[in-house]
């Protein structure tokens, strides 16, 4: 599914959320706290838009950014090349549940709207448990629901009918775009997926809302 989605990816990121996507993912990097010449993981990396948000946001980050579609990848290193960063961001293609990278190698770690995609999340969390050094921070982006109740309506109707809509005509693929709200009403709730990234190794776990909790920044620290 990403493989064909990935031409029009970050244009409909973009606009499906007005905007926003960028700045979550800021927040996102904000929270890692970065020390002096961090190694980031980003997890799901795509077309590596959050490894980007890592190395704007601190001037001796690299990044290696893993992922299993080849497309997002193409994508994502055209990118790379362009913007001249290839010393500094590295992508790999590989699975979130077998990081193709050593015990402890890694400062930080992200994944930006990738954990809900994952088959076996757990396994991933656990791969991320081993790949980060002790206090190392992790900061996952994902869909959540907001709580305000008509906020909450708006957004379900734009989010179920209008956005997947968007998407098809714009993507041409016949279910990608479906295929998020449903997968984000399948998603454990923000406290629940807190504990679970707790019980792989990690502690000081928070779930931030964003955005009325259109999106929920999960930020933990390696046990
Ligand atoms: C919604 S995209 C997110 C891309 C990017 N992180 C962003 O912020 O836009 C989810 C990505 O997760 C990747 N993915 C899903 N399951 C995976 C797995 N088991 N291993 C590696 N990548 C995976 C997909 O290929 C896709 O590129």
């Amino acid at each position: 599914m990403f493989d064909s989605i990935a031409p029009r990816y970050d244009l409909l990121n973009h606009v499906l959320s007005v905007g926003l996507d960028q700045k979550w993912r800021r927040r996102a990097v904000r929270e890692l706290q970065l020390g002096a010449v961090p190694r980031v993981l980003d997890l799901c990396t795509g077309t590596a838009d959050l490894a980007f948000a890592a190395v704007e946001h601190h001037a001796g980050a690299s990044v290696v950014g893993v992922d299993f579609s080849g497309a997002m990848l193409r994508f994502g290193l055209g990118k790379v090349r362009r913007a001249n960063m290839s010393g500094r961001i590295r992508l790999v293609r590989g699975d979130a549940t077998r990081i193709p990278l050593a015990n402890a190698s890694c400062d930080a770690g992200t994944i930006g709207f990738g954990i809900r995609n994952v088959a076996e999340p757990q396994r991933a969390l656990a791969e991320l448990g081993r790949v980060l050094r002790p206090g190392a921070r992790l900061a996952i982006l994902e869909f959540g629901q907001p709580r305000i109740p008509g906020i909450r309506t708006l957004y379900t109707w734009y989010f179920r009918y209008l956005l997947p809509a968007i998407g098809k005509l714009v993507s041409r693929h016949r279910s990608a775009y479906s295929y998020l709200p449903a997968s984000v009403g399948t998603f454990p709730p923000p406290a629940e997926f807190a504990k679970t990234i707790e019980s792989h190794g990690f502690v000081s776990v928070r779930a931030v809302p964003l955005t009325f909790g259109i999106v929920y920044l999960y930020v933990a620290t390696r046990r």
